[in-house]
């Protein structure tokens, strides 16, 4: 009786503890993707602009750094510096003034791949970015389509700034490893 149950016991073990082993990967071969892209921010109102203010908090307006204005973006991302040069795709997503001594943003931002291998993929990017530094570096935190499992880190820096008509090109070298592992 005591052979038996522990027999009971062995079997429902291996059906169900042990089952999820059976679909376990490793990641197999890590791939890194170099994307050097350019980003168009166009931050005056108006029909062309990208950024849009949504939020302020009681002190934006007599902070030092603007702090508390959250921010939406949906910027155009182009493979060279000059607008008219091949897209690539959309950079979406947050920034909020977060410092109350410098100028520096949390960001929350999805890159949004509309052509070429990565056309349908994204790589999202969260982290501070300090406007001071000639170069900030913004955590990869992951990815979809071709860069699930994303990590990696990107290094931005501003290219030009066009102060009548408040519009910034901005620089981004992405590095991304992923994985080409499928669950
Ligand atoms: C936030 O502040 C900016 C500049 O101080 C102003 O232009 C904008 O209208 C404000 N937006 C909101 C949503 O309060
Ligand atoms: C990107 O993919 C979409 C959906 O599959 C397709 O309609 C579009 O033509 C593709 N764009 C480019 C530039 O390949």
């Amino acid at each position: 009786m005591e052979k038996l149950s522990r027999t009971i016991f062995f079997i429902i073990f291996y059906l169900f503890i042990s089952t999820p082993n059976a679909n376990a990967r490793n990641l197999g071969v890590e791939k890194v993707a170099r994307l050097h892209v350019y980003v168009h921010d166009f931050r005056a109102g108006g029909p062309s602009a990208t950024v849009f203010t949504v939020a302020n908090a009681s002190i934006t307006a007599t902070s030092p750094t603007g702090f508390g204005a959250v921010r939406v973006v949906d910027d155009l991302v182009t493979a060279g510096r000059d607008i008219k040069s091949a897209a690539v795709g959309r950079v979406q997503g947050l920034t909020t003034s977060a410092d109350l001594k410098v100028s520096a943003v949390a960001v929350n931002f999805n890159f949004v791949f509309t052509s070429g291998k990565y056309n349908g993929s994204t790589v999202s990017i969260a982290g501070r970015n300090e406007f001071q530094l000639a170069a900030r570096e913004l955590p990869v935190i992951g990815g979809t389509g071709l860069f699930r499992l994303a990590r990696g880190y990107a290094i931005t820096s501003s290219y030009s700034f066009d102060v009548p008509t408040n519009y910034a090109v901005l620089e981004y070298k992405i590095y991304v490893v992923y994985s080409k592992v499928q669950f």
